[in-house]
């Protein structure tokens, strides 16, 4: 089989080509994101595998159809950026890999759930400052004294449960389509409650449409005060305005921020071209009780390993098939 993979960063390649070794496919490796100027390198492939947060716009998909090219698998979870009227235009069959390992994204949120309880960032500002006797004024809290909402009880949402539960915290979760797992250490709750009752609101949900700044001035006003918000999801999700204003007037006391609301091609290249423009980037970065991280949630040796390995294979698969465990059917 030929397969194309766009996108290859270094710490996937060797994965990748260990792959192809031991199944004898032919894996052309390219660094490029999969877009309408770099689609034609696919002509003459079986399928092309891929990983990138830019959109797989239609002019993509179109191509993709005009090469009879009709399997493409993403080596990430989220399938927000895809347009699938598109691909279904062009007969295109799209799988993703949402189990790489959902461990990775809900121990980063834990990990930024503990560093700001613990005001760490406060703390090391304070430092920083020359006060160290200040920095005994940023009392920490404890998880086990705390009530943790999740948003979205799906594979790392229920995964963040498990963790927070083994440090004690109380925890509630809300999820219009609850799961069958009655082992899960939480209660359901509605959205109003969970956000009047939590210290930390931690959102599992996709970055669909329907969910766009579902944490917008409103549901940040419901919040108690001096809560934590933490998304590792998608930047749309959280209207990031009100989320500084509520960050400004001390409502929230500190935000972890892995997934930013604008993250654009501009973001992504800004080691290349030196800048970013963007105030509300510049204002976060600023505020020590705010961590923001460039969408690493999921990025360990584990993770990674699985995303290059099972994407492939979900591609031979579908090749060799016309069918795989993790096809996504768009609702
Ligand atoms: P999943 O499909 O297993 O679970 C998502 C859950 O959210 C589902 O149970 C669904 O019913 C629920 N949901 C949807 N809309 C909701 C809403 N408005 N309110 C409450 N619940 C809602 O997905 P997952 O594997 O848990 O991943 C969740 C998201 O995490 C992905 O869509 C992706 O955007 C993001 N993600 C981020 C990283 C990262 O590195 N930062 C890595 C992987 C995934
Ligand atoms: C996902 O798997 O959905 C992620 O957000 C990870 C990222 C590398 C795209």
């Amino acid at each position: 089989m030929k397969i194309i993979a766009y996108g290859a960063r270094v710490d996937e390649i060797p994965y990748m080509k260990q792959w192809a070794q031991e199944t004898g496919d032919e894996l052309t490796i390219k660094e490029e994101l999969l877009e309408a100027d770099t689609v034609e390198w696919a002509k003459g492939y079986d399928g092309i595998n891929c990983l990138q947060t830019t959109p797989y716009s239609a002019a993509v998909f179109d191509k993709m159809g005009e090469y009879g090219i009709h399997y493409l698998t993403l080596r990430n979870v989220g399938t927000d950026n895809v347009d699938f009227a598109a691909a279904a235009k062009n007969g295109v069959t799209l799988a993703n890999t949402p189990a790489y390992s959902p461990e990775a994204i809900a121990e980063f949120a834990v990990t930024m759930t503990l560093n700001l309880l613990r005001r760490v960032g406060e703390v090391e500002h304070a430092l920083r400052h020359g006060d160290y006797a200040g920095s005994t004024r940023l009392i920490g809290r404890e998880l086990r004294s705390q009530t943790v909402g999740i948003i979205g009880a799906g594979r790392i949402g229920r995964a963040a449960i498990q963790m927070f539960s083994g440090f004690g915290a109380k925890v509630i979760t809300y999820d219009p389509h609850p799961s069958k797992d009655d082992t899960l250490a939480c209660r359901y709750a509605d959205m109003d409650e969970l956000l009047a009752a939590s210290d930390v609101v931690d959102l599992h949900i996709p970055g669909v449409p329907a969910n766009d700044h579902i944490i917008d001035a409103r549901a940040l006003a419901q919040m108690k005060p001096g809560a934590v918000l933490i998304n590792t999801a998608r930047g749309n999700l959280v209207d990031t305005a009100a989320m500084i204003a509520a960050l400004e007037s001390g409502h929230l006391a500190g935000a972890g921020i892995d997934t930013y609301e604008h993250e654009t091609a501009a973001l992504l290249d800004m080691a290349h071209t030196g800048r970013f423009s963007d105030p509300q980037w510049d204002q976060l970065q600023k505020m020590p009780n705010v961590l923001l991280t460039p969408h690493v949630a999921y990025y360990t040796e584990t993770a990674v390993h699985n995303m290059v390995t099972f994407s492939l294979t979900y591609l031979t698969e579908l090749l060799t098939t016309g069918t795989t465990e993790t096809i996504v059917h768009p609702k």
